[in-house]
């Protein structure tokens, strides 16, 4: 095509449970795609920064209570608010790192049980967002996160609850999900997830057309 832009970059997406190892591995894989060359930028959703996300950060951390319908809302306009940066980044090339997304929109929300949040309803929320090209799922038994340092501070940091979000992450996942065991050393991880972003990063500069939610 004549007016071909810059190569896209890809949207790699890390999801899981708390404490299964997400923020480490998304740190080093920004480092390995950076030493690489590979323009990268590392983002988390919840993005606590911006006027909504102080909203979801007070809830998440108990100064504040809203109903369920509600916060979910505030989860999903916090991506829709971001959203036309990530298509401009992506669109420049640069490859997006997300710590949490979507994902966890459906799979938290649902497994509050909550007969008119259930998964359908909150998929439909996130229509127009961009889908991830991979999404690399860290499963990990909630026994050995709830074991690991740092569990129990904020809300959803609950043994019970946790087992119930793992299972809506098994519901959500299809066979493009990268599932690893996230009780592997973080070097090992890494290895596997470096692998798997290499071949959709080469995917997406070559022409792949960037998904939407939800397909
Ligand atoms: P964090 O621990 O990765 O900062 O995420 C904060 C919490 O928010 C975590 O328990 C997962 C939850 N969450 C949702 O409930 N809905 C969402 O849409 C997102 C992105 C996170
Ligand atoms: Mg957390």
């Amino acid at each position: 095509p004549a007016l071909a832009g810059p190569r896209r970059g890809a949207l790699i997406v890390f999801e899981g449970i708390d404490r299964c190892g997400k923020s480490t591995q998304c740190s080093l894989l920004l480092e390995s795609l950076q030493k690489q060359g590979v323009p990268a930028e590392l983002w988390r959703f919840p993005d606590r920064t911006t006027l909504i996300g102080g909203l979801i950060n007070e809830y998440l951390q108990k100064k504040a209570s809203l109903n369920d319908a509600a916060v979910h809302m505030l989860f999903v306009a916090n991506r829709h608010e971001k959203r036309d940066e990530m298509l401009r980044l992506l669109a420049g090339g640069t490859t997006l790192v997300l710590d949490r997304y979507s994902y966890s929109g459906v799979a938290y929300t649902a497994a509050k049980g909550v007969p008119h949040l259930g998964p359908d309803f909150c998929r439909s929320v996130e229509s127009g967002l961009p889908a991830a090209d991979l999404v690399v799922y860290l499963d990990l038994d909630p026994e050995l996160s709830a074991a690991r340092g740092g569990f129990g501070g904020e809300r959803y940091e609950k043994l019970e609850f946790q087992k119930k979000v793992r299972s809506q992450y098994g519901a959500l996942a299809d066979g493009r999900w990268l599932r690893l065991d996230a009780s592997q050393p973080a070097e090992l991880l890494q290895a596997q997830v470096a692998a798997a972003v290499q071949r959709v990063v080469e995917q997406a500069a070559a022409g792949e057309q960037l998904g939407q939610l939800w397909d």
